[in-house]
C-alpha cells in the first residue's frame, strides 16, 4: 500500500508536531539530520525503552508492540508525520502500521542501495539487530540493489546497549566494538570489507568507536541523510510553530532516563516524559 499523502499547508496546525520513534536512543541519530534541514519544527522524540532491545524479540512482538504504541501516540499527539527511526521496527511493521494509521510514515530502510554504489572491493558488511538481519525485507534490498555484490551480516545485540550506556554517560568496554568488527572480517571474504552499512539506529551514536575497531579503510552508510530529505519533502510548505523545549516520551521512567537527560537536552529535548 503506498504512504499516505501528505496534509496540504493549509490544512497542517503549525504547533503539530512530528513524531520520532525509536526503541530507545537510536532515533536521535535520524534526529540530528531531521534537526538540521527543520530546525524549526516542533518534535516529540518517542522511545519504547520498557521494549527495548526489540533486536532480540519476535516478529510478532515487535509488531504488536510498534502498532499499539503508535497507534496511541498518534491519538494522543496528533502528529504531522510519524518517523520510525528504527530498522527493526521499520523492516518488520511498517507495511502493517502504515494500513492503520492516517497519517505520513516515513521509515527506515538498511541502506543496502548507497552501500552498493559506494563499495569499491564488492564486499560489504551490514551490523544490524539481530531480528532485522534475518528480514525477508534485507534479502529483498539486496536481491534489488547489491546482486553482484558480497553482503555479510551480522546482529550485534550488544552495540545498542553500547550505545545506550555511551549517552547515558556510563563507561564502554571497547571490546564491544572490536567484536563487531572481527565477527564481520571472521565470515568469508570478510577480509574485503570496505563499506560497512549501519542498519540499526543506535550504531551511528558509537561510529567513531566502530571506524576505530575497523580501521581506516572502511567507510559508513546509514539511512538517516535519506530520511530527513524524505521528512523534509513531505512536510514542504508546512509552517512551524516552536515555543518550547521539545520532549522525550518514554515508556518506562527510572533511573537510565534520569541520566539521559544532558544527552537528550544536547538534541533540543529539555522535557521528559512518561507515556
Ligand atoms: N534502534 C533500533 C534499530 O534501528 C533497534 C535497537 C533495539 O531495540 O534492538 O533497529
Amino acid at each position: 500500500m503506498q504512504a499516505r499523502q501528505p496534509a496540504r499547508p493549509a490544512e497542517v496546525d503549525a504547533a503539530a508536531p512530528l513524531l520520532v520513534f525509536d526503541s530507545g536512543v537510536g532515533g536521535l541519530s535520524v534526529l540530528r539530520k531531521i534537526r538540521a534541514l527543520l530546525p524549526d519544527a516542533p518534535v516529540i522524540y518517542a522511545a519504547d525503552n520498557a521494549g527495548l532491545p526489540y533486536g532480540t524479540k519476535t516478529e510478532a512482538q515487535i509488531a504488536a508492540r510498534v502498532s499499539g504504541l503508535l497507534g496511541r501516540m498518534t491519538e494522543r499527539f496528533r502528529p504531522r508525520l510519524v518517523c520510525i527511526a528504527c530498522n527493526t521496527a521499520s523492516t518488520i511493521a511498517l507495511a502493517s502500521v502504515r494500513e492503520v494509521l492516517e497519517v505520513p510514515i516515513v521509515g527506515t530502510v538498511p541502506a543496502i542501495k548507497p552501500a552498493a554504489a559506494m563499495t569499491r572491493s564488492g564486499v560489504i558488511g551490514l551490523l544490524g539487530t539481530e531480528a532485522t538481519i534475518r528480514q525477508v525485507y534485507v534479502d529483498r534490498l539486496e536481491a534489488e540493489f547489491a546482486a553482484g555484490k558480497t553482503l555479510l551480516r551480522h546482529g550485534a545485540p550488544e552495540l545498542v546497549q553500547a550505545a545506550e550506556a555511551q549517552l547515558r554517560g556510563e563507561p564502554v568496554d571497547p571490546a564491544v566494538y572490536a567484536r563487531a568488527a572481527v565477527a564481520l572480517r571472521a565470515m568469508p571474504g570478510g577480509d574485503r570489507i570496505d563499506t560497512v552499512v549501519l542498519a540499526c539506529t543506535h550504531f551511528p551514536l558509537v561510529q567513531p568507536e566502530l571506524a576505530h575497531a575497523f580501521g581506516g579503510d572502511v567507510r559508513f552508510i546509514d539511512g538517516s541523510d535519506g530520511i530527513a530529505r524524505r521528512v523534509a519533502a513531505l512536510t514542504e510548505g508546512q509552517t512551524w510553530n516552536r515555543e518550547q523545549d521539545d520532549v522525550a516520551l518514554f515508556t518506562r521512567g527510572g533511573q537510565d532516563v534520569e541520566r539521559l537527560r544532558p544527552a537528550l537536552a544536547a538534541y533540543g529535548l529539555g522535557r521528559v516524559a512518561i507515556l
